[in-house]
């Protein structure tokens, strides 16, 4: 099997970092939201096709720099196709079935019983469903008998929603579902396709583990957190000669000697942190510094970024080179 993943859409909540970082390189727990997408893939997958739109060159370039277990090849769109429009695009040669994989979600999935549910039932899909109390930004599922999903409604008003199942962003489908895309122009597979495909049978797969959307400031640090506590991390401890509790995952060459940490940190390549600043549940990119004494709480550092001796910081986001 192969697996085509959506890599599009602009970040607009994560600016300003994403101006300058598209979301899916934005390091959780000590490497980018993408290869921890990709974790989820089974070993004897074939090929990853990346559907990529946003910064397509910067992915590309990334992934040929930090290879994976698995061939990658992107397919870029010259202007965003939604994500109905960037799987057709990336249709030729595609398995049948494939992964489908959101870029921006963070889950323990068993992908392989998910498989084993398609071949079991038959029809066009098997949609894995995570169980949320605010259904508003999904797109939600209503279950008949044997969890075939009967109807499906893309970010429905609360009073709309049919249950508090949503769709995952991880799933098992037909290539034939390729087919029923229109080529060549903007489609939501949510919207324009999922909802004619219900006749032809979508099984839902529910989740009985964690599940998050990284999408936006406080959910990408809340799934940094189910990271680190699932040890999904890379590298997890104290850099060396810091203080506090951690977990830190620190990439190459970090200096934070005298500095203390809080728990889940990811601090990039090159990150200084100043003697007596502290630093808790928060990732700070590549080469950014932080002062002596200076606290960062709860917020997402842009590359090279610089928070000046003694400022505090909380739940904000910064962009690449800006300061505070
Ligand atoms: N190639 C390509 N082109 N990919 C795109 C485009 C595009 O124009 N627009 C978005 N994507 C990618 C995003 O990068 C993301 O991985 C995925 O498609 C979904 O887009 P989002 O913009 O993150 O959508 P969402 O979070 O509002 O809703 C989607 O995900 C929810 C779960 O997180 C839908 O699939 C919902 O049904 C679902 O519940
Ligand atoms: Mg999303």
């Amino acid at each position: 099997m192969k697996a085509l993943v959506l890599i599009g859409g602009f970040g607009t909540r994560l600016r300003p970092v994403t101006y300058t970082v598209p979301k899916q390189l934005i390091p959780l727990a000590g490497k980018p939201m993408l290869y921890h997408v990709l974790d989820l893939l089974p070993p004897a997958v074939e090929e990853v096709v990346l559907a990529t739109g946003y910064k397509s060159e910067m992915i590309d370039a990334f992934v040929r720099a930090h290879p994976v277990r698995w061939p990658v090849r992107t397919v870029p769109e010259a202007e965003p196709l939604l994500t109905g429009g960037g799987m057709r695009n990336a249709a030729d040669g595609m398995s049948d079935p494939f992964f489908l994989l959101n870029s921006d979600v963070i889950a323990r999935v068993d992908l392989d019983a998910v498989t084993d549910l398609f071949r079991r039932r038959g029809g066009v899909g098997v949609m894995t469903l995570a169980e949320v109390d605010d259904t508003r930004p999904y797109g939600v599922a209503a279950l008949g008998p044997d969890d075939r999903i009967v109807r499906f409604v893309e970010k429905p008003a609360p009073a709309d929603a049919p249950s508090h199942w949503i769709n995952a962003g991880v799933g098992v489908w037909a290539r034939s579902v390729l087919d029923r895309i229109p080529p060549g122009r903007p489609v939501s597979f949510e919207t324009e396709i999922v909802p004619d495909l219900l006749e032809s049978g979508i099984y839902a797969f529910k989740l009985t583990s964690y599940w998050d959307d990284a999408g936006s400031p406080d959910r990408i640090l809340r799934s940094q957190r189910l990271l680190f506590d699932d040890h999904r991390a890379e590298r997890p401890g104290l850099p060396p000669g810091a203080l506090g509790s951690g977990p830190v995952a620190a990439g190459e060459g970090v200096e934070a000697r005298g500095a203390s940490f809080g728990p889940y940190v990811t601090l990039g390549a090159g990150v200084t942190v100043g003697r007596g600043a502290h630093v808790e549940n928060s990732i700070v990119m590549d080469g950014a510094r932080i002062e002596e004494g200076a606290v960062v709480a709860s917020s997402l550092l842009g590359p090279r970024s610089v928070v000046h001796s003694g400022h505090r910081v909380t739940a904000q986001v910064i962009g690449e080179g800006g300061e505070a």
